[in-house]
């Protein structure tokens, strides 16, 4: 029997990529992965452990040891709720340092792999069309210029009730682009055969159908 199909979508930091991508698994009834959580996860675990996020190998022992669980729209790390925790700034530099390490990113491979279930998966991240499921059916490259970016952070944190300067944003989205994209480990790229979506000037909704009716061309 054939594997689940997986819908990739990989973009930078603040594309949206995380809303359009849980919009379209449900329009879908499909299952979603946030794999930037993964990573969110780990840089909040070996805060807690005193790990340096330049050590690659002790990080990459620690992750089999966590007790990751999905439930829902929470996450929960050895069974405490941090589903707030993993989204501040700190917790997002801190992934993208450590996820640098060829250590950490195998070490969570099969993890992701385990979201692959019936009817189907869409995964977003950096590296879902390029290294996680290459054999994805639909691969999205969704994309909106560093400003824009940044104001949607801005209006995501401010919404929380979280204070936040725009030029700040700005600066670390920049930072985490460029690391994103010059690591050797799975960089943030183009996949070959994605289709880029360039949302800057779209609304959710728009991007959303976007997706959906590249998925229905592509199965059909
Ligand atoms: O929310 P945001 O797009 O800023 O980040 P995220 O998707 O939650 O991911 C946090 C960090 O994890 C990113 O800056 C990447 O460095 C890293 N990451 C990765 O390397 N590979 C993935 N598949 C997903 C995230």
């Amino acid at each position: 029997m054939s594997l689940p199909p997986v819908i990739a979508i990989d973009g930078p930091t603040a594309s949206g990529k995380g809303t359009v991508a849980s919009l379209v698994a449900q329009q879908l009834g499909f299952h979603y992965l946030d794999s930037g959580a993964l990573y969110r996860l780990v840089a909040l675990a070996s805060e807690k452990h005193g790990i340096e996020v330049k050590n690659g190998p002790e990080l990459g022992l620690l992750v089999p040891k966590l007790l990751i669980s999905f439930k829902n729209s929470q996450i929960f790390l050895d069974g405490e709720d941090v589903s707030e925790a993993i989204r501040t700034e700190n917790i997002g530099l801190r992934a993208s340092a450590l996820a640098i390490h060829p250590e950490v990113r195998l070490a969570l491979v099969d993890l992701q792999h385990s979201f692959r279930q019936f009817p189907g998966l869409v995964a977003d991240g950096r590296d879902m069309a390029s290294v996680i499921f290459p054999d994805a059916v639909l691969k999205v490259f969704l994309t909106a210029t560093a400003s824009a970016r940044a104001e949607r952070r801005y209006k995501q944190l401010i919404a929380k009730g979280i204070s936040a300067k725009l030029e700040d944003l700005l600066q670390d989205l920049q930072e985490r682009d460029a690391r994103d994209s010059s690591r050797g480990a799975a960089p943030l790229m183009i996949a070959d055969g994605a289709k880029v979506l360039e949302t800057s000037d779209l609304s959710i909704d728009q991007a959303v159908r976007e997706v959906l009716d590249w998925y229905q061309s592509a199965i059909t």
